[in-house]
């Protein structure tokens, strides 16, 4: 009697327990199916474009007497009508959102009076720019709530898209999600004789992408506990316009593409899968034009394209789900995602614009073969080369005048870029193999997709300056915050790196 009733017992908890069980791995499997298929975006197709883009003014600027070009920067917060009546607090440059683009000629002296007039300390870096380590806006150069700041330096680089955006060690992500970022353009003689699209706003327009998500008015800056990238908004905005279209009056139209998202990246191309041009890379023109029709930016990298038109069609700059990254999680970092960026409307009647030039620019960048040096970085989150920031750790010391290789690795289980501020480097070898053309240019940041190990050349051309370091890092700027970034300092021929102090705002 026992025995049967023991057995009838454990006949039941075996049923409950395997009914429990094909309950929960159904649950797991059905919230697991619920996610994956809820996790990619797509606006393909049902963007309106019924907002004009705008374009960033240029900045006005005066000429001292000694010849320096001087601007002003005012960060301030406001509120931005990215829909008619409603209004969303917003943080921007000399105005609610985003900033106006400072156009300066290689060989000029410029000074930038920054004022900062929010209730935080922030800074402004000059992305992509050579300039002292004093002047570059990163960590080190905090403005504090109410105070100024007012860099300068003398622009010596070829022509190229820049960029500038606040840099606080751990809050540049909100920082710059609020607002703050705009561009830099510098021109060179070279650049102003070629046969491209010139004209600012006409033909040659800025295209700075974001992603956003919108609660009622307000920015919705919330990560997914998905996303191991940060944060990705629904919806993208193009110059801080919602929805936008622009009309082309030219044969050739030249868009400077901007990733200015904190986490995403794009695959642009066009909908009707058209070539264009591929011009310029983060630091200036290519030798020569490449065409393609897909160019992927990851955060902060830049691209010029020259994209050609017929009278009266329309065409959409469209960002395709991405070619690379064979890791499923990709689908969790947006990487099956696809938007609509902005339409572009052709005139019945189109100016013709002259064919491309054959070459370009010069890439002024050192090929490896004259290396002093060379370094490794393994990529991680949790810091590179398994240290997180600090801000009082030099962690690379490298001398002036000298070229550098640079590997770096990422060994990883999620996407990474990397940006070295201060210089223009060459891509030499990703996984032992020539780059793409998209590559073969002048770059400052660069994706490095899972598994990939990718070898770049750098010259670091000062000036020295032991006490005060420039950074690398990962310009996802979630990881960026949370530490995955480095400190180098430039140094004189037998000179030691010198101890960096801990500027709080000030
Ligand atoms: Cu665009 Cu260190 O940043
Ligand atoms: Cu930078
Ligand atoms: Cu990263």
């Amino acid at each position: 009697m026992e025995k049967t009733r023991g057995r009838q017992r454990l006949r039941r908890v075996l049923i409950t327990s395997a009914v429990v069980t094909g309950v929960l791995v159904a649950a797991v499997g059905g919230g697991f199916a619920w996610l994956w298929t809820g996790a990619d975006v797509s606006t393909v197709g049902k963007v309106r474009f019924s907002q004009r883009m705008a374009v960033p003014p240029l900045a006005e600027s005066t000429v001292g007497p000694d010849g320096t070009r001087v601007f002003d920067l005012r960060m301030q917060s406001g509120e931005t009508e990215f829909e008619d009546g409603r209004p969303t607090p917003t943080w921007g440059f000399n105005g609610s959102y985003l900033g106006p683009t400072l156009r300066a000629e290689r060989g000029e002296r410029v000074k930038v009076r920054v004022r900062n007039t929010l209730d935080e300390a922030s800074t402004v870096h000059w992305h992509g720019m050579h300039l002292p380590a004093a002047m570059d806006g990163g960590p080190h150069q905090m403005v504090a709530a109410g105070g100024a700041w007012a860099p300068r330096w003398k622009v010596d680089q070829p022509a190229a898209t820049l960029w500038y955006h606040p840099h606080p060690h751990g809050a540049t992500e909100q920082h710059v999600q609020r607002g703050l970022a705009g561009l830099f353009l510098i021109d060179d003689a070279r650049s102003r004789q070629l046969a491209l699209p010139k004209k600012y706003g006409v033909d040659d327009l800025p295209v700075i992408v974001q992603d956003v998500t919108f609660d009622g008015a307000r920015f919705d800056h919330g990560h997914s506990f998905l996303a191991k990238t940060g944060f990705l908004g629904k919806r993208t905005m193009v110059n801080g316009t919602l929805d936008p279209y622009r009309e082309v009056g030219d044969e050739r139209v030249r868009l400077r593409l901007l990733n200015a998202s904190t986490a995403r990246i794009y695959t642009f191309g066009f909908d009707d899968d058209r070539a264009f041009d591929l011009v310029g890379t983060d630091g200036g023109l290519l030798e020569r034009p490449a065409a393609m029709n897909r160019i992927q930016l990851s955060p902060g990298e830049r691209a010029e394209v020259v994209v050609r038109m017929r009278p009266d069609e329309r065409t959409v700059l469209r960002s395709y789900p991405w070619r690379a990254g064979n890791n499923w999680e990709k689908r969790f970092d947006g990487g099956d995602d696809s938007f609509d960026v902005l339409e572009l409307r052709a005139a019945h009647r189109l100016r013709p614009s002259p064919a491309l030039p054959a070459r370009l620019g010069e890439p002024e960048l050192p090929d490896g073969t004259d290396a002093a040096h060379g370094r490794f970085f393994e990529l991680r989150r949790s810091g590179i080369n398994g240290k997180p920031m600090a801000m009082d750790r030099i962690d690379e010391t490298v001398v002036r005048g000298t070229a550098e290789t640079w590997t770096l690795r990422n060994g990883g289980d999620m996407t990474h870029n990397f940006h070295v501020h201060d210089v223009q480097f060459r891509v030499l070898e990703v996984n032992g193999r020539e780059p793409e053309p998209a590559l073969r240019g002048r770059k400052d940041t660069v994706a490095i997709p899972v598994g990939t190990t990718m070898k770049i050349a750098l010259r670091f051309d000062g000036p020295a300056d032991p006490d005060t370091p420039y950074m690398y890092h990962c310009h996802l700027l979630a990881h960026e915050d949370h530490g995955m970034m480095g400190q180098f300092v430039v140094v004189g021929p037998g000179q030691r790196a010198g101890r960096p102090g801990v500027h709080p705002g000030h």
